[in-house]
């Protein structure tokens, strides 16, 4: 069955957990849909697993719009939510509403993720007014990289922790169906889940969330240049990709594939033909 916004706060109520994964691509959508993962985030973090940025601060509309779709064409029973990039919601409640129009019309989304908490609101309610599902993402947001200064935890020190809690309320009062907590303190994630009554979506904030979510390449060890402390290797595909492309360039190098059952044949007429010309 399709999952929607209203199914994520449906399973919220019963208690049921909820799975996400990233993806960016049709062939990955359509294994982790098939796999029963109840959401795919088109995350911007492809800028950095897809298209080898150093951060998510390059990645344009285009990108979004362009992975978005292969996603959407995959995905039968996730629901889809593609990432608004950096710059495309922060500058005006117009840009907010016409960019997150494209994503669900352009790229399919079932639902948009904009980062921010207090200072995005208006955003956030002018989308929802918009009928436009919108996903929020507090904590480490790493569009805001460089004013952070860091990938670090957030919310370890009051000030900051009741800024959290204070910003996942807003989020739910100016209408968002859920919200992502990225590297908060477990205790603290645990909270908040509990303050609100639309679903948490956890990444590196404990068990306590209502549902959780990871970056595909990561928990398949396919991505290499940097792992966060959150992550768990559910499989070694990196290491199975590697295997198998060595074991190609050996044996297009020994000349052993293509075998005969790799090709196609042709009538030894025709080709005796083509020679004679
Ligand atoms: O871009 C992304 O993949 C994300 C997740 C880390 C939540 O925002």
């Amino acid at each position: 069955m399709k999952n929607t916004s209203v199914t994520f706060k449906e399973m919220k109520k019963k208690g049921e957990k909820i799975s996400m994964l990233t993806a960016y691509d049709y062939s990955t959508a359509k294994l982790v849909d098939k796999a029963g993962i109840n959401g795919i985030l088109v995350g911007d973090s492809l800028g950095n697993v897809m298209l080898g940025y150093p951060d998510t601060v390059s990645v344009t509309m285009e990108d979004m719009i362009h992975h978005g779709a292969a996603v959407a064409r995959g995905a039968e029973n996730a629901l889809v939510v593609i990432d608004m990039p950096f710059m495309s919601y922060q500058a005006s409640v117009y840009d907010a509403v016409v960019n997150a129009g494209r994503l669900m019309k352009e790229g399919r989304a079932g639902a948009i993720k904009l980062e921010g908490g207090e200072e995005i609101i208006p955003q956030v309610e002018a989308i929802v007014k918009a009928s436009i599902p919108v996903m929020g993402h507090i904590g480490l947001t790493p569009q805001s990289i460089n004013a952070m200064g860091g990938y670090k935890a957030q919310g370890r020190d009051i000030e900051s922790a009741k800024k959290l809690v204070r910003d996942a309320k807003l989020l739910e009062e100016a209408g968002a169906f859920a919200v992502t907590l990225e590297c908060v303190p477990a205790d603290l994630a645990d909270y908040i889940s509990n303050e609100i009554s639309i679903p948490t979506i956890g990444i590196g904030a404990g068990a306590g969330t209502d549902g959780q979510i990871l970056v595909y390449a990561d928990m398949l060890a396919m991505f290499s240049d940097y792992r966060p402390k959150f992550v768990k290797n559910f499989a070694n595909i990196g290491e199975m990709m590697m295997a198998g492309f060595k074991a190609y360039d050996d044996e297009v190098k020994a000349g052993s594939y293509p075998a005969p059952e790799h090709t196609y044949a042709i009538d030894a007429k025709v080709l005796e033909e083509v020679k004679n010309i």
